[in-house]
């Protein structure tokens, strides 16, 4: 069995990543932490668009049936046997209990039948590590310098943190009630924009007015709520609207103003708390992470501020995947660290601790 305990080691590492927290089954090797080998995702996305929601039951179901076989094509992917892996890293929280339970049970038997290393991770943290990860040796990323400010932004999370190390967070600010990525999958159901929402919604903007509609921002800037989040109220102005939508006739009403202003004002509530942040602390290096990252009026507006040093990982890693596991797991690993196999799967996170400075 390989050590990983020591980080001067020449030979290269390599560590497969499985990832089942919510509807996505993937798996991935990376190498050294940074170099993506394969990453194979397979996602659920046609079984739960029906329900205009992820099912809990057909999400892990869907796990059980397409694990071996993912895990098996991320392998062949990147050339390997199992023999060739040094260590297994997979998510254990926050997600879908009975999802992550399915990863988490694949990767430990893998683990103990290889006689590798086994690491379980935090998803939220994974996200972080995303932009990390190198795609292709010919485009070699530059990983940002601790410490910056981290904009995590997914279905089920919206944070805004203090990086100080690649497992040193600390959460400034978060939302309230609706994660984002929430906020955008809710509207786009109520409008029948398309599943999952977030991608339907921009591309949909891309054809309206941003300003067309002007939806209310959260009065969220005092005391402990400085950097706080809150997306029910736009939530539910924009579904109201719909309302209005239905006494008019459907000439006159353009959807794509409606995703165009929603979308406009879920990232100016992001981006007013972040830019808070920034301010506050004096960072100006911003990384970004979560399905939400990929949102290209977010990416645009961030990448416009010159004076802002922002990262965001390639589109493919935005969303859930197992290389950003593997590259997260392998931090762990080379610091000796392993997790034993009696380790439990949680549907919270738990490697941030909230404070204010
Ligand atoms: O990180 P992720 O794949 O899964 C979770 O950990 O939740 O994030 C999924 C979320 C969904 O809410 C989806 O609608 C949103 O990310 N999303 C987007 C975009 N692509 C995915 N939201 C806005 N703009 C996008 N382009
Ligand atoms: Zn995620």
């Amino acid at each position: 069995m390989p050590s990983l305990c020591n980080q001067g080691m020449l030979e290269k590492m390599k560590i497969l990543g499985i990832e089942s927290s919510c509807d996505e089954c993937a798996a991935a090797v990376v190498e050294d932490g940074t170099w993506v080998l394969s990453n194979v995702v397979a996602t659920q996305i046609p079984f739960h668009a029906l329900y205009k929601g992820v099912v809990p039951e057909i999400a892990s179901r869907k796990h059980t049936e397409w694990i071996y076989g993912v895990v098996q094509e991320a392998l062949l992917k990147a050339g390997l046997e199992p023999a060739g892996l040094d260590g297994v890293a997979v998510t254990a929280h926050p997600g879908l209990l009975g999802s992550l339970l399915v990863g988490l049970s694949f990767a430990k038997a893998f683990a103990w039948a290889q006689n590798i290393p086994f690491i379980a991770v935090d998803h939220m943290l994974a996200h972080l590590y995303a932009s990390q990860l190198s795609e292709s040796p010919a485009a070699p990323t530059v990983p940002a310098e601790y410490p910056f400010l981290g904009l995590l932004v997914s279905g089920g999370h919206s944070i805004i943190c203090r990086v100080d190390d690649f497992d040193a967070v600390t959460v400034l600010g978060t939302t309230i009630d609706d994660a984002v990525g929430e906020a955008f999958d809710k509207v786009s159901n109520h409008y029948g924009f398309g599943y999952p929402g977030g991608v339907a919604i921009d591309k949909l903007a891309q054809t309206g007015d941003p300003l067309a509609f002007k939806f209310p921002l959260p009065n969220l800037y005092k005391g402990e709520h400085r950097y706080d989040l809150s997306y029910s109220g736009l939530k539910t102005a924009v579904i109201n609207q719909l309302e209005q939508f239905r006494k008019k006739p459907v000439s006159e009403v353009s959807l794509g103003d409606i995703a165009a202003s929603f979308q406009k004002t879920a990232v100016d509530i992001l981006l007013r708390s972040l830019f808070r942040a920034v301010e506050d602390t004096g960072l100006r290096t911003i990384v970004g992470g979560g399905g939400v990252a990929a949102n290209s009026y977010l990416r645009r507006l961030l990448g416009e501020r010159q004076d802002l040093h922002c990262i965001f990982p390639s589109l493919a890693l935005c969303g859930d995947n197992g290389a950003m596991i593997a590259g997260l797991g392998y931090r762990y690993l080379i610091r000796g660290e392993r997790s034993p196999l009696t380790i439990r799967a949680s549907a919270r996170v738990k490697a941030f601790k909230r404070s204010y400075p």
